[in-house]
């Protein structure tokens, strides 16, 4: 399948169609693996990343995915380059979009990105930055899919910080008309013009609450209270102990509730090794489904 879209900045960028799309295909790229390996669709394409922040499960999931698709990805990590000695990400942008067919960039700064992509003459995929971590969405919900065989009717609740995680979720949720709860302390809300957005397509509720959020959900989703761009100790007594993810909270969702968490997870801060490691928690599948739906991005956005 093909996009529309150059570039994936924010899942706002694809419609309703093309997010199913996506996920499908990578169930099919998922099921195809395991049974004979991927077909060489990427043959001889290339992916630069550019890392300005750590990475184990993006850095390796782009890598191996453009390999098992019979392309190569180079790891740039932003100290490395001429970027951290003052070159400009337009002229960086001009010169990647020389070798490969695609960058890949993890950021602080959203507009960095959008610097980049509007420079580069290949596809740029945010592979995280402050404000959006699309891909890790799209993993999300081929984990919800492969769980619950449908989005319709689902209710998710995002429980803690409203983070550039959050956002995206929120994101996926419009694409699916799933309903959302999010509870977070006062001041750590969501981005505000993605909720308005989000709003006119599916129900986003905003709580201090988690067992408001909680309530009948069908899946619960936690994330760390210190992001990257946000480490700072004194967070967390804004969220300890009303928001972590406890027994007790699941409890209050769903009997056949899932439990996801991007990763990588503070357990006994936003989620007990309880739940964490216990029968509802999904995070290895949703953590390997980085890998397929990393897939289906890339040969969706790179062409022949
Ligand atoms: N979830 C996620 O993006 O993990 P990494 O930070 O390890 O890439
Ligand atoms: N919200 C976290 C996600 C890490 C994958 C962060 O930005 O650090």
């Amino acid at each position: 399948m093909k996009l529309k879209t150059k570039n994936l900045l924010t899942l706002g960028e694809l419609s309703p169609k093309e997010f199913s799309g996506l996920i499908d295909e990578s169930i099919k790229l998922k099921n195809e693996l395991k049974k004979n390996g991927n077909k060489p669709i990427l043959k001889n394409k290339t992916l630069t990343m550019i890392f300005q922040k750590p990475s184990t499960r993006t850095r390796v999931s782009f890598e191996i995915g453009m390999f098992q698709l019979g392309g190569h990805a180079v790891n740039l990590s932003s100290n490395d380059m001429q970027l951290s000695r003052g070159e400009s990400i337009e002229d960086t942008a001009k010169t990647l979009s020389r070798y490969s067919d695609c960058i890949m960039a993890r950021v602080y700064d959203h507009e960095l990105l959008e610097t980049l992509s509007q420079h580069a003459s290949v596809p740029v995929i945010n592979g995280l930055s402050d404000a959006f971590h699309p891909c890790q969405i799209l993993a999300d919900f081929m984990t919800i899919k492969e769980k619950k065989k449908k989005f319709k009717g689902l209710k998710i609740a995002w429980i803690g910080d409203g983070n550039n995680v959050c956002n995206s979720m929120i994101h996926g949720a419009a694409l699916t008309g799933v309903h959302m709860s999010i509870a977070t302390p006062k001041g750590f809300e969501p981005d505000k013009n993605t909720v308005t957005q989000a709003k006119k397509l599916t129900s986003v509720e905003l709580t201090t609450d988690p067992l408001i959020a909680s309530k009948n959900a069908d899946v619960i989703v936690a994330d760390t209270f210190s992001s990257i761009h946000n480490l700072d100790e004194e967070r967390l007594k804004k969220f300890l102990p009303k928001y972590q993810v406890n027994d007790k909270l699941m409890k209050s969702a769903k009997k056949d509730a899932i439990f996801l968490h991007c990763l990588p997870a503070k357990r006994e801060q936003e989620v007990t090794s309880s739940v964490i490691d216990g029968p509802q928690s999904v995070v290895w599948d949703e953590a390997e489904n980085r890998l397929h739906t990393q897939k289906a991005l890339l040969a969706a956005l790179i062409h022949a």
